[in-house]
């Protein structure tokens, strides 16, 4: 099954809105139209709009966040009504940045995955092992526990609505980003684990990865037969770096 390959940028607490203005003109002059793989970037919640307004079409736009609530007394938080009210497509949940300081735990992330569902947001699941989990030999028991926890929340044929991002939190931001044995390696287990819950899904579903991704391990990375793209924070910071993975997924585009 062809799988279109999808580059996303998650901007995590970075920018300003002169970066973001700065950063659409550069997509709307070095993206070309009518390409053969996905691209979304995720700014902070206050930029979400200039994005939507200013990116080119073949762009998605999506949060890095939403509430696991409808709507109420929640200050601080933003709902997935809001999120889709505004345009947005996707939004990630569960990022290791959030399960750690902000103590999310496989049950929250699990309700926020189902209310981007029920608000036509496509859901990123980041899913991923710690250093001392890896050591351990945990990685597999760890990554399908937070796996799991979506599908006990939402059922198989929700959580194949979504999309699954695969983030070695040992990777991140580290510039150590795993092998493309390694990372094949779990991708190839997480397909497996979900066909045993439905074949088609988990031959459908697209599997990201994230960590220390860039241009120059973004192909050998991509071309793995199990990884559909990449979750990148530091490259996606200037569209240049950012255009260089997009370039990469370009060619392994060509022809599909
Ligand atoms: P990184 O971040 O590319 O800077 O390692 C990836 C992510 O956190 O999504």
């Amino acid at each position: 099954m062809n799988r279109k390959l999808l580059v996303a940028g998650n901007w995590k607490m970075h920018g300003s809105l002169t970066f973001v203005r700065e950063m659409m003109a550069d997509f709307n002059t070095m993206l070309p139209v009518g390409i053969n793989y996905d691209v979304a970037v995720f700014p902070v919640y206050i930029h979400l709009y200039e994005v939507i307004n200013k990116k080119p079409e073949q762009v998605m736009c999506g949060a890095q966040n939403l509430s696991e609530y409808d709507d109420g007394a929640v200050t601080g938080e933003v709902s997935g009504g809001m999120l889709s009210d505004l345009g947005c497509d996707m939004v990630l949940v569960g990022h290791s940045e959030r399960r750690i300081k902000n103590n999310e735990d496989n049950t929250e992330v699990a309700k926020k995955f189902a209310q981007a569902l029920k608000y036509g947001l496509q859901p990123i699941l980041c899913v991923g092992e710690s250093a001392v989990q890896r050591q351990s030999e945990q990685t597999f028991t760890a990554v399908w526990a937070q796996i799991q926890a979506v599908i006990d929340e939402v059922g198989i044929e929700k959580l194949g609505r979504g999309i699954i991002a695969y983030e070695p939190v040992w990777a991140i931001g580290t510039g150590e980003t795993a092998t493309s044995e390694q990372a094949q390696e779990v991708h190839q287990f997480i397909r497996s684990q979900l066909a045993l819950n439905d074949d088609t899904i988990a031959r459908r579903i697209r599997i990201l990865y994230g960590g220390s991704c860039k241009g120059s391990n973004a192909y050998e990375l991509f071309s793995m037969p199990d990884v559909d793209g990449g979750l990148i924070g530091g490259a996606s910071l200037t569209a240049q770096d950012f255009m260089a993975i997009c370039q990469q997924a370009d060619i392994l585009s060509q022809g599909v």
